[in-house]
């Protein structure tokens, strides 16, 4: 099988790749940007072909003569590139980059006579509903925030797109279950990363309790990178069409995921029930101050997923040849989450304009 790939680079992109390689494919690469030979070892250990284009441009950007010498070549397109944040004043860029991409990967797929598309969409398509089923269509009405919104507009282009095509749902999908080896900080990661990026405030202010707020008994639904790779390879092979829902069935408690977190980066923080956190002590100023912008400022763009629980139907993933449910996220799953996190990703000296954002949100 030939597969062309977007996203190629990103969280999901990149275990992905390294599968379908394991699995024998021959793997094409849509890139944005040039990858120095290191950095494209790293990703790829050499072994794909690699096409430049933007997926927010016409034909995502394919020059004629690529798009003349690859027709007929590959067998499917799995549409992986996408912006995963949160915030409302990335509304434009976002519908850019996931509903506007959407459009032109599946341009590029009709002039490239590819016959299969693969969407990789998420399990949150389900905004505020608490279940969402495999059969059922995305609720933008629903959404609450704009990523949501724009993934489930995008699904509707590729419901109508002309060829066999397959929408696989993620739900929070976390670094690989044993090295933790991630990408880049989305999801779970970002959660995390937001206090790491306060802890130098929030260690030197220790008179003041730092509450943040979520519901404990809430639930976030993670799933390794590996076990994902794995699954999406093998529907996609087994060419399944229609919806599929990649999540865990036995998602863990938000209470439980934040003192293993927190603990880990060695901050003396706690949670409170999210009704309950406006009232304590909201006339001390500074207290407030660092309060708003540590549960605003930061975890507040995860909101949604520490505070509610949403149930996401798994019988179509079930049918998936060689179907194995995931395993448990354990303390040890977690550790190496967290281990893999501090060590690599937040060390990172490029800072990208939401640590900025964050950063200027911050008292000084
Ligand atoms: N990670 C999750 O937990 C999760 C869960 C559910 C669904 N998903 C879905 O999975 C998809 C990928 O997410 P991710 O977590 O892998 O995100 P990511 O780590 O931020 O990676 C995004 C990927 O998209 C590429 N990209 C972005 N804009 C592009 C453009 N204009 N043209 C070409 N490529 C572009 C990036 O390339 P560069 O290297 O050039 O930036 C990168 O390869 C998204 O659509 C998201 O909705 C992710």
């Amino acid at each position: 099988m030939r597969a062309l790939i977007t996203g190629a680079t990103g969280a999901i992109g990149v275990p992905l790749v390294r599968r379908l390689l394991l699995e024998g494919w021959c793997v094409g690469a849509l890139l944005r940007r040039d990858l120095s030979g290191e950095e494209y070892r790293r990703l790829f250990q050499g072994h794909i072909d690699t096409i430049a284009g933007d997926v927010t441009t016409p034909l995502c950007g394919v020059a004629p003569e690529a798009v003349a010498a690859l027709r007929g070549h590959f067998d499917v397109l799995i549409h992986a590139a996408g912006k995963t944040r949160y915030h409302e004043s990335l509304r434009e860029e976002t519908f850019q980059a996931n509903v506007a991409g959407t459009r032109y990967a599946l341009e590029l797929s009709r002039a490239l006579d590819i016959p299969y598309f693969a969407y990789v969409s998420t399990c949150y398509v389900a905004g505020r509903s608490t279940y969402l089923g495999e059969n059922e269509c995305g609720r933008s009405a629903e959404a609450h925030n704009p990523y949501e919104a724009s993934k489930a507009e995008a699904e509707c282009l590729v419901r109508a797109h002309e060829t066999r095509t397959l929408i696989l749902r993620l739900s929070t999908v976390i670094g690989d279950s044993k090295a933790g080896e991630v990408a880049n900080a989305g999801g779970y990661a970002a959660f995390v990363r937001g206090f790491w990026l306060a802890r130098e405030r929030i260690l030197r202010y220790p008179e003041h309790p730092f509450w943040v707020g979520l519901n404990p008994e809430s639930t976030l639904n993670l799933v390794p990178n590996d076990w994902v790779a794995e699954h999406m390879c093998k529907a996609i092979g087994a060419r399944m069409s229609g919806t599929i829902h990649l999540a865990h069935p036995e998602p863990v408690r938000m209470g439980w995921l934040f003192d293993l977190s927190v603990r880990k980066l060695g901050l003396p923080l706690t949670y409170r029930r999210i009704e309950a956190e406006r009232t304590a002590r909201w006339h001390d100023p500074m207290w407030r101050k660092i309060q708003e912008s540590i549960s605003e400022g930061i975890v507040g763009y995860f909101g949604p997923y520490v505070m509610r629980d949403t149930t996401f139907g798994l019988e179509r993933a079930a049918q998936i040849p060689g179907f194995r449910p995931p395993s448990t996220i354990s303390q040890e799953v977690i550790d190496a989450q967290l281990d893999y996190m501090i060590n690599n990703l937040f060390q990172r000296k490029r800072v990208d304009r939401r640590d900025r954002l964050v950063r200027q949100s911050l008292p000084a």
